[in-house]
């Protein structure tokens, strides 16, 4: 296990999207976020559709088409927006997409193979990577023919989320942003894929970001915090009790009182 500490720090974090016409003013839809998570931590964001939970996962990682207006986001004090999305990865930056992207042509092996060595900063022995590639499909319970498949081509909804928790477990990242990893997963790849991320939890000792509208998820993954997202900011945070209080209430109080503002 690492022992060495990573940070990340989102502090008044403005991010503007900018529409499809191009003479429309861009929408602003994160309104100052403020967040740290640290090895070892995991963090729970839930909050309505549409609120930006999303979009701070992209800022996050490097999508171009959200344009960060103001704020920082740093990795153990490194301007993490200076960075390409490429070298972010190479930071320490993992994120799991709520839509994994399909890349017809690319089989999912060369894929994983790229990333690896991108991240690693060496290309794996080809005689480990045939058994690493192996245990990881094994542990995801995923059948290994599927590596010879195009990236997430024809893939179910599940099978993709089981692949993008294979890569966290292959790509050791130092923070993982987890968007909706759990959505449309069945009771048992609910626990292979929770099962992935405590492994990845305890071996790497990572940080993560997990972005959920379930809690039966938190049951497997246990939040040391939780934070409530409305209307592009943080508008409450707790611990893992937080989770059952919006279960039983929704989020009608923290709606209100973010239009209130
Ligand atoms: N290109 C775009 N043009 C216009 N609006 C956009 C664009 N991209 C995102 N938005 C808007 O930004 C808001 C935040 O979206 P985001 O995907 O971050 O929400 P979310 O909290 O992840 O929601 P969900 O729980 O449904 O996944 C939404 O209202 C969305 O319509
Ligand atoms: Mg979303």
């Amino acid at each position: 296990m690492s022992s060495e500490k990573f940070t990340l720090e989102i502090k008044d974090l403005h991010v503007n999207v900018a529409q499809s016409d191009e003479n429309a003013a861009p929408i602003e839809i994160l309104k100052g976020v403020n967040l740290t998570v640290r090895s070892g931590e995991t963090h729970a964001i839930m909050g309505p559709n549409g609120s930006g939970k999303s979009t701070l996962s992209y800022a996050i990682a490097g999508h171009p088409k959200y344009e960060i207006v103001s704020g920082t986001v740093t990795l153990n004090g490194e301007d993490l927006l200076a960075l390409s999305v490429d070298e972010r990865a190479r930071a320490g930056i993992f994120l799991a997409m709520q839509y994994p992207i399909e890349v017809p042509g690319v089989s999912m092996t060369n894929f994983l193979r790229t990333a690896v060595t991108a991240v690693r900063g060496e290309a794996p022995k080809l005689r480990h990577w045939v058994k690493e590639i192996k245990v990881a499909y094994s542990e995801l319970e995923i059948d290994p023919k599927f590596a010879e498949r195009s990236v997430n081509e024809g893939f179910s909804g599940g099978e993709k989320k089981r692949h993008e928790v294979l890569q966290l477990g292959m790509l050791k990242p130092k923070i993982a942003i987890l968007d909706e990893t759990d959505s449309g997963l069945d009771v048992d790849a609910l626990r292979v894929v929770s099962e992935g991320v405590n492994r990845y939890r305890e071996n790497e000792n990572g940080g993560v970001l997990l972005i959920t509208h379930y809690t039966r998820i938190l049951r497997y993954i246990k939040p040391d915090f939780v934070h409530v997202f409305s209307n592009g900011q943080i508008v409450e945070s707790g611990g893992a009790e937080l989770a059952d209080e919006l279960e039983e209430h929704g989020y009608e109080r923290f709606t209100s009182t973010a239009a209130g503002a």
